[in-house]
């Protein structure tokens, strides 16, 4: 039996992402996927379009940029054609700046675009002004959805001083220069131990963290040993006070089932003060296709 299939249209969420005209997803399957970034079509792998099948392979052909694994996570991108130069991207609530990395990453995770919405709309409902934590940032795309919103402070935390400095570009390039948003580069784990000693908590917490990671002196992070202790962190950071908890991740072992129990645990009997959701993240093809990515714990106050 062949272990190619094609994914059926999933009927909860049918359509690509709306309201987006700078990004799309063209085309997945044979652990690749190919995506379109403002102008540019850009091919990268992707283990979870293994068991699909492409659909249209002449789209492919448009590819301005392809990238191949070398090695481990790092590879080597092919250019087909120019790329702008800045490569500037409207995701909606904040513009960012585009770049080929070493790993086949460009600086944007597009599957977490309903997250930024329902950080916005927490923003909205919760009605007092939020102290928010952002922990694994990256480029910043949730501290820009949290910023446009509202936030009365939002403390970005990751350990890459480039990616910082990215972060901080797409707050200009956004109009959110002047925001109440404090850059830090820091190891996560070392920064909330801090954080536990001195500061006043936070109303709210964001997390996406990798599987495995560096802090800035190089201290090892790895999911599977650190997220259940730095979760019991934020959880004791945000006591009394807790508006909202996004953890999003995308390490296969961790469904968001598992997720969601661990979340909960963390919580402990302060879990019932609020309502806490699960799901698997997808991106969504014009004809409905979903690709796996990642997985989502949302926990809310009542
Ligand atoms: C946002 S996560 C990537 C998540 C993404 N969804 C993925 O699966 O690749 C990666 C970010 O975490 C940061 N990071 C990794 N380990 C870290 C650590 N120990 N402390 C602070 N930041 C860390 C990296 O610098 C990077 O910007």
């Amino acid at each position: 039996m062949s272990s190619v299939v094609n994914h059926p249209a999933n009927p909860q969420s049918p359509t690509p992402i709306s309201g987006l005209d700078d990004y799309e997803l063209l085309d997945f399957g044979g652990g690749r996927r190919l995506e379109r970034f403002g102008s540019c079509v850009v091919d990268r792998p992707c283990p979870a379009a293994d068991p699909f099948r492409p659909t249209s392979p002449r789209r492919w052909r448009r590819a301005v940029a392809r990238f191949e694994r070398t090695s481990g996570d790092s590879g080597r991108w092919t250019l087909a054609g120019e790329l702008p130069e800045p490569w500037i991207i409207d995701m909606g609530r904040f513009r960012t700046a585009l770049k080929l990395s070493p790993f086949g990453h460009l600086g944007i995770f597009a599957e977490q675009v309903a997250n930024w919405a329902w950080i916005a709309e927490q923003i909205a409902r919760i009605e007092r002004p939020l102290k928010l934590l952002n922990l694994f940032a990256y480029t910043g795309a949730s501290t820009l959805a949290a910023a446009a919103a509202g936030a009365a402070e939002v403390v970005h935390v990751d350990a890459a001083r480039n990616t910082i400095a990215w972060a901080r570009r797409n707050a200009e390039l956004s109009g959110l220069s002047d925001a109440p948003i404090r850059w830090v580069v820091e190891d996560v784990r070392k920064f909330v131990r801090r954080e536990l000693k001195r500061s006043d908590g936070y109303d709210a917490v964001i997390l996406d963290p990798p599987s495995y990671g560096h802090g800035r002196r190089g201290e090892v992070w790895r999911l599977s040993k650190h997220l259940d202790p730095l979760l019991a962190a934020c959880v004791e950071l945000t006591a009394g006070r807790r508006g909202f908890v996004l953890l999003t991740a995308h390490t296969p072992e961790f469904d968001a089932e598992r997720l969601r129990r661990m979340l909960g645990e963390a919580l402990g009997h302060e879990a019932d003060l609020g309502r806490i959701d699960a799901s698997a993240m997808a991106l969504h093809t014009a004809d409905g296709r979903a690709l796996p990515s990642g997985q989502v714990v949302r926990w809310s106050q009542m």
